[in-house]
């Protein structure tokens, strides 16, 4: 594998070979870090992060991953900077271009994302957009790695939720590209649209991988290793949408009845994170008194605080799957 200089943009740029190198770098950067032997292969680097967006686990794994490799980062957002309002991606990146090694971008447009890229003269990643969250993509396949063993071609995974944007997107083309027994299960006003379901198809008939769309959640979850959600409304949708989205997604909440369909006791439940699994958030609270979900809204917590849960092994595992990226495309190792 060599990605020195590479883009990370979105997961169809890359082959099933250079994302398992990418997950096996990561796994060994975590046990270099774990045995108190890490070596910095970053010194002296510098890495902008832009973000339109808000994020804790992005952000921290960009910044402690680049800091425990020796580089350095600078936060960039539009009310500290001319980002987005006063100065195009084209020239935001030739401008970042001339001072650092990387930059790191995360907003609703796929299309910034690949405009910073084609002006920047450095890597640019994705740290999240409408359309794809490919970084994330690396930690949930570390983490279903970790659960259920090292041959992807044997691990089968469920996606509940709204699947037409970034997360259901990634899990789609990912588990196709990377050969495993992929499952959205979402009503069909909420599939990935038509070109995405086609680039996983195609990458499926490469790889060997298994694709099922469906409605019906005893078919989608049948014999799972693992199954995901997200929450029903992303970051930059309207609150007006949430009567609508709870209305399609309400049969699809993950609660112990539908982890039970999987028919095994061994099914990991995986969430990228944040969660409305309580009322501890001003969110979370709102919604669920509003509209009767107690107890959670796309996920129990029951199920988010099960000892099937793991979340918090997925949201560690984006710290060592992002210094993978940094270290593969800024190092070359
Ligand atoms: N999962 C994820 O991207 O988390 P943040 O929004 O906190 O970065
Ligand atoms: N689909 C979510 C993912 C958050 C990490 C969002 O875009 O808000």
């Amino acid at each position: 594998m060599n990605l020195l200089g590479r883009d990370f943009l979105r997961e169809l740029d890359f082959t099933k070979e250079e994302l398992l190198g990418l997950l096996d770098l990561a796994a060994l950067l975590k046990a270099e870090r774990r045995a108190g032997a890490e070596l910095q292969r970053l010194s002296g680097k510098r890495i902008a992060l832009l973000f339109e967006k808000t994020s804790t686990r992005t952000r921290i794994s960009f910044e402690v991953a680049a800091a425990e490799q020796g580089a350095a980062t600078t936060y960039l957002d539009p009310q500290s900077s001319q980002l987005g309002h006063k100065e195009s991606a084209a020239d935001t990146a030739r401008v970042l271009s001339r001072l650092f090694d990387a930059i790191e971008y995360r907003g609703s447009s796929q299309a910034i994302v690949d405009t910073l890229a084609e002006y920047a003269d450095i890597p640019v990643y994705n740290g999240l957009t409408d359309a794809w969250h490919p970084t994330q993509m690396l930690a949930d396949f570390l983490t279903m790695r970790e659960c259920a063993g090292q041959d992807f071609t044997k691990i089968s995974y469920a996606y509940l939720g709204d699947a037409r944007n970034n997360m259901g997107n990634s899990l789609l083309v990912t588990g196709a590209i990377l050969g495993c027994d992929v499952r959205i299960v979402a009503p069909k006003a909420l599939w990935p649209d038509a070109a995405v379901q086609a680039a996983a198809h195609t990458r499926a008939q490469e790889s060997g991988a298994r694709i099922l769309l469906t409605e019906n959640p005893d078919e989608g979850l049948a014999g799972v290793d693992a199954v995901h959600t997200d929450v029903w409304v992303s970051m930059g949708e309207p609150a007006e949408v949430w009567a609508e989205r709870i209305a399609l997604l309400r049969p699809y909440r993950v609660d112990a009845a539908m982890m039970k369909r999987s028919g095994r006791p061994d099914t990991v439940f995986m969430h990228c994170l944040p969660a409305f699994h309580d009322d501890q958030t001003a969110v979370g609270k709102k919604v669920a008194a509003e509209f009767g979900l107690t107890g959670g809204v796309e996920v129990t917590h029951e199920v988010f605080e099960a000892p099937t849960s793991v979340v918090f092994d997925q949201a560690e595992n984006r710290m060592h799957t992002i210094k993978a990226v940094l270290v593969a495309t800024l190092a070359g190792a």
